[in-house]
């Protein structure tokens, strides 16, 4: 056909029919997913006991969020209850997004009484599970969910296809308001009061008071495959889990495809996920079996040392109508509770894939080197009050590098934009001890940390190290650290003081786990690497929110890039004022 024959408003047809299909093929299946969350009071019974909670969309654990790999998701949150809230989607790198990363006075002002606003981000390079949840104060113990990120529609997973897919979120259940319990403990100083209970799914599970019926149960068929989806959305615990006489297969932690290795036990931090095959058994077992969760607690103080459970049943191959209450029951058995060895090896098994499909991109050289020390630490009791922290005469309190971060009272992402950071942040944050100390010998005789908003500039994709290393101050203790805008690779780890004379020769730079969420081991060290390829201010912080409160967080902030796609996208007309 000439086309030159055609008259020219044909050629124009021609034109855009031309456009469309190229653009459709640039963006080949990729979707928008739309969702609106309400934030609403919700009544919940657990424990033989009812309480008011703050929920999304009165659903207690919060729906789900599921995308693919290269979709954009638009949510529109919309504050009925009287606290402000914002949500922060844990783990999606928010590539140039950072306005809707979430965390209340950090990247946004939160979303006040009736107000809404609209998260938009696209996920680039991530598949696998992650999680939701609310990022301001407590309010993360009922608001929470799971992401899930599909591979693309045409790709998939690296490992067996899974006969089904199942998320296991577990979570902490409270009697009381955890609000009411958190300003407390700030006001007093003291340790804050800890949960009734562990859940699964949001339900505690048999072993407590009134909870027979408010047990998960997971049916499986016979010789299948399982792709278990875990989620620690606890507040302040990390957890041992286990199914008894199953052995799990871990293939993926933090969105992000590790190297298969088995396990009968697991331990996961908050914040961290971790995706397992399950195998069922090829014949009918006579049995039940119990899934159980309880804590790894390192730390001086109380803690909730309770165990959630639920069960997982085999459909009987005939259609027999088996009830769990005629079969055996049986425990699986679980790590004890200061099990810091087990921690040790079991986090060692954790590889990257790091295959010519999904490579690990570890920095090999870094530009800036940075060492944090993460720990408790005093403040001092406020003159004519009574204290109820360490000796009853002071308060307790958490720092990076003794600084403990003191939230401001507008989004520090909003200041950096328009170049108003008087009053609200400072760029100082130390990048090493400023008194060093034995840090995992004998306390020094002064714990009182220091208040500020620091933070540290970092130039578009400067190669960076931290070494994270726990204090014995108030007591040695395991660190879930969160970082906000990346994922980092954990290149070593170990116990006692980081010694930056020996230990970088034993760094691994071929296939390090990468992550979001690590655990600093308690009374050691871990060394993380990431590029900061992603402008904006991101916030990094203990995910033991009883830290988090008490200033065990600080935050980087990237600036933009020279590339178009290298530069932080300008706020959205939407963006909450304080
Ligand atoms: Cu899941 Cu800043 O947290």
């Amino acid at each position: 056909m000439a086309t030159s024959h055609l008259p020219s408003n044909s050629m124009a047809l021609l034109f855009i029919s031309f456009f469309v299909l190229m653009f459709c093929m640039e963006n080949a299946g990729a979707e928008t997913r739309h969702y609106t969350f309400n934030i609403l009071y919700h009544n919940v019974t657990r424990l033989c006991g009812t309480r008011t909670i703050l929920s999304v969309n009165r659903r207690f654990p919060g729906p789900r969020l599921v995308a693919r790999e290269g979709d954009r998701v638009i949510v529109k949150v919309v504050n009925h209850i009287a606290n402000n809230v914002s949500i922060h989607w844990h783990g999606i790198r928010q590539l140039t997004t950072g306005w809707s990363d979430g965390p209340s006075y950090v990247t946004q002002c939160p979303i006040q009484t009736n107000q809404t606003y609209i998260y938009n981000f696209t996920i680039t390079g991530q598949r696998g599970t992650l999680l939701w949840h609310a990022h301001i104060s407590w309010l993360r113990a009922t608001i929470y969910g799971p992401i899930i990120i599909l591979p693309r529609r045409n790709e998939s997973y690296p490992f067996q296809k899974p006969h089904k897919e199942v998320t296991i979120m577990f979570g902490e259940w409270f009697n009381v308001d955890p609000e009411a319990i958190i300003s407390q403990a700030l006001q007093t100083g003291g340790g804050p009061n800890v949960s009734d209970a562990y859940t699964i799914n949001g339900l505690p599970g048999l072993l407590y008071n009134c909870s027979f019926k408010d047990t998960y149960k997971l049916k499986v068929k016979l010789g299948k495959t399982y792709l278990l989806r875990l989620i620690n959305a606890a507040l302040n615990d990390e957890l041992f889990f286990a199914i008894a006489n199953h052995t799990l297969t871990v293939v993926e932690g933090d969105a992000i495809y590790t190297k298969p290795f088995e396990t009968d036990k697991l331990l996961i931090t908050p914040g961290q996920t971790t995706n397992v095959l399950l195998k069922t058994k090829p014949e009918f077992p006579n049995a039940s079996f119990l899934m159980a969760a309880r804590p790894y607690f390192t730390g001086q103080g109380t803690f909730d040392n309770s165990t959630t459970v639920g069960i997982l049943e085999y459909e009987h191959p005939l259609g027999h109508k088996t009830h769990s209450k005629n079969l055996t029951l049986i425990r699986p058995s679980l790590p004890p509770i200061n099990a810091t060895s087990f921690v040790a090896n079991f986090t060692m098994k954790f590889r990257s894939l790091a295959s010519v499909k999904f490579p690990a991109n570890v920095p090999k050289n870094v530009d800036k080197k940075f060492f944090f020390t993460v720990g408790l630490g005093t403040s001092p009791c406020p003159q004519n009050t009574t204290c109820q922290g360490p000796n009853n005469s002071s308060k307790f309190a958490a720092s990076i590098n003794n600084v403990s971060f003191t939230l401001p009272s507008v989004a520090i992402l909003q200041a950096y934009y328009y170049g108003k950071s008087n009053g609200v942040y400072t760029r100082d944050f130390p990048a090493q001890p400023l008194s060093p100390f034995n840090y995992t010998g004998t306390p020094p005789n002064n714990t009182n940390v220091i208040n500020g908003t620091r933070t540290v500039v970092l130039a578009f994709n400067t190669s960076v190290e931290v070494v994270l290393q726990d204090t014995s101050i108030l007591g040695a203790e395991s660190h879930p650290l969160h970082l906000h805008g990346f994922n980092f690779f954990v290149v070593g780890k170990g116990f006692g003081n980081f010694d930056p004379n020996k230990d970088p020769a034993k760094f691994n730079h071929v296939d390090p786990m990468e992550r979001n969420t690590v655990g600093v081991p308690s009374g050691g060290w871990l060394a993380i690497r990431f590029f900061a390829d992603n402008p904006g201010v991101w916030l990094m912080h203990c995910h033991l929110d009883v830290h988090t409160s008490w200033g065990l967080k600080m935050a980087w902030i990237v600036l933009d890039g020279p590339g178009p796609n290298q530069k932080l996208k300008p706020p959205p007309s939407d963006l909450p004022q304080c």
